[in-house]
């Protein structure tokens, strides 16, 4: 067994938001040329949620959150600080998380954006283990919501069916039993950030007619590039983070691995020497919806009554940036 001595962060709530809204395979072979039997035998998709035109990624993001705190039997006024993880803010600023505190409520409170690609919850665990640990703070919401449909081209058959929209979250606060988390290892590379990107609409190709002419307000991905590295360092992740907490692979009762395709996701277990029942995937249901993918996961591992008090779960991840982490939990 691991560490058990050591301090460490726990999770207190698990929660989620999905828009109503189904889009299956067959809908979209009616606006692109693919199959429904290529998106299922390429990426294990069946169908993704996709949120109304007048909503955005806050709107995603309280629903979750109300979710989580009510799970939790906590009220907005028992946390103090809320962090959202999205790659598709309502706007480049005010963050997301400001908007979030906003319609919250949480006016007492500090709020603020990471921005790591679908690594983000990942990274804000690890944050949130530091504020915690270190006094900073308390009690904190960390969310992942994603509106990745609004950044989609419904005219590229190479993205267009990956993405889907939702949010998941999660309260931390400081562990007063054996149970929490006990080991983390976060990295990038930002050489390869052009293999996965939105190029316009930031400081280096601002808001145009010229970069609408061009589609670079939506999402690009080399996608078999990003499939090699995606295996490679989630698999990298899950080693190290489980060698940190001194625990081996035969110790693992689940993988809660990044939602990005099921033979991304296949090959992380194989890695780890996982039978397919310990390795979580919902993706058949949402597609990848990046950050909120291992919240979402969490949250239905935890309602399904799965989960039982020691069990140990790895979650990875891996994004734009690239960016990557992997962390030991617990439960
Ligand atoms: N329907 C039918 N054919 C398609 C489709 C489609 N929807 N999309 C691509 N194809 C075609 C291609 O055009 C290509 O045809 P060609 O050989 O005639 O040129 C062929 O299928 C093979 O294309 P590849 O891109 O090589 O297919 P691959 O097996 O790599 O699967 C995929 C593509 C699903 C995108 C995969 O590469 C992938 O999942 N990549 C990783 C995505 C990922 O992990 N993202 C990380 C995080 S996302 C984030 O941070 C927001």
């Amino acid at each position: 067994m691991g560490e058990t001595n050591k301090r460490k962060i726990k999770i207190t709530g698990t929660g989620f938001y999905a828009p109503d809204k189904i889009l299956t395979n067959f809908d979209l072979e009616k606006m692109v040329d693919t199959s429904d039997e290529w998106i299922v035998t390429r990426t294990g998709i069946r169908e993704r949620r996709i949120g109304p035109s007048d909503q955005a990624t806050s709107d995603l993001a309280v629903a979750a959150a109300r979710n989580t705190l009510d799970n939790a039997s906590l009220k907005v006024k028992d946390i103090d600080l809320i962090i959202v993880g999205t790659s598709t803010p309502d706007t480049i600023f005010p963050s997301t998380a400001c908007w979030v505190q906003s319609k919250l409520g949480a006016d007492h409170i500090p709020a603020f954006d990471i921005s790591a690609g679908c690594t983000g919850f990942i990274y804000g665990m690890i944050l949130a283990e530091a504020l915690i640990l270190n006094g900073t703070n308390k009690r904190i919401l960390l969310i992942g919501s994603e509106y990745l449909t609004k950044v989609t081209n419904w005219k590229d058959r190479n993205t267009c069916v990956l993405f889907g929209d939702g949010a998941g979250a999660v309260i931390l606060e400081e562990s007063r039993d054996d149970s929490g988390m006990l080991s983390s290892y976060w990295k990038a590379d930002g050489k390869l950030g052009d293999l996965l990107s939105q190029p316009g609409g930031g400081s280096r190709i601002p808001p145009s007619a010229e970069m609408l002419a061009q589609d670079l307000q939506y999402l690009h991905m080399k996608g078999n590039e990003v499939f090699k590295h995606a295996v490679k360092r989630m698999g990298e992740a899950a080693v190290i983070a489980l060698k940190r907490a001194g625990l081996s692979t035969e110790e693992v009762d689940y993988l809660i691995p990044h939602q990005a395709n099921v033979r991304i996701i296949d090959a992380t277990g194989r890695r780890l020497k996982l039978p397919p029942e310990k390795v979580f995937s919902n993706i058949h249901k949402y597609g990848n919806v990046s950050v909120a993918t291992i919240p979402i996961a969490l949250h239905e591992l935890n309602e399904s009554g799965k989960l039982n008090k020691g069990n140990i779960i790895v979650m990875d991840a891996f994004g734009a940036g690239f960016t990557w982490a992997a962390l030991t939990y617990r439960w």
